[in-house]
């Protein structure tokens, strides 16, 4: 038998195309918390559109042994000195992994290690990151075009929000002299 796929990946705009796939949106107003400077965070319209995400979810959410595809398109954007960036998240099943692959714009991978150490990976078009097992991943967009970007994790791993909006990352990125640097708290 000679099937075409149902799901398409556009290699330029990162977006994933066909039925079946799951889209969320997050604004301003979604990201209570995630951004330290919380009056530069009241200042904005709270409906200012920061990311979106697809998914294709080809078995349902918790089987084991199966994988996710994801594309996600963060806004050039800044609140105070951060940039526009995702909540942050670990995976609920802690020890699965996750691959990104940036497909255009320019970005920081935030990650944190169970020993609460937070490193960067700089995000350009074509590179791929590595997230490990029980590692907390965020994305920042530090350039000023949209970051796309692209995700595999199992559809087992689930996400835990809740550690990071208790605990935090212990390293921000931020604007300081015009550059994007890692600033650790
Ligand atoms: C899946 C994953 C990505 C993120 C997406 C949005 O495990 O890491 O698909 O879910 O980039 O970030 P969060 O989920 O932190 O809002
Ligand atoms: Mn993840």
């Amino acid at each position: 038998m000679i099937q075409t796929s149902k799901i398409t990946q556009h290699f330029t705009t990162g977006e994933l195309a066909g039925q079946s796939i799951l889209e969320s949106r997050k604004t301003i107003g979604d990201l209570e918390g995630v951004f330290r400077d919380r009056a530069a965070w009241e200042r904005l319209d709270p409906s200012t559109l920061v990311y979106r995400v697809q998914a294709h979810q080809p078995v349902a959410e918790g089987v084991e042994g199966g994988l996710f595809w994801g594309a996600t398109i963060l806004e050039p954007g800044s609140v105070g000195d951060e940039f526009f960036q995702t909540r942050g998240h670990l995976h609920s099943r802690a020890n699965r992994a996750e691959f990104y692959v940036t497909v255009a714009g320019l970005g920081a991978l935030i990650l944190m290690s169970p020993d609460r150490v937070t490193s960067v990976e700089w995000m350009t078009a074509g590179s791929i990151h590595y997230i490990p097992g029980f590692t907390a991943h965020r994305v920042a967009n530090i350039g000023t075009e949209p970051l796309r970007m692209l995700a595999c994790w199992p559809s087992d791993a689930g996400h835990d929000y809740e550690t990071i909006s208790r605990f935090g990352f212990s390293g921000r990125v931020r604007r300081i002299d015009g550059q994007a640097s890692l600033i650790l708290e």
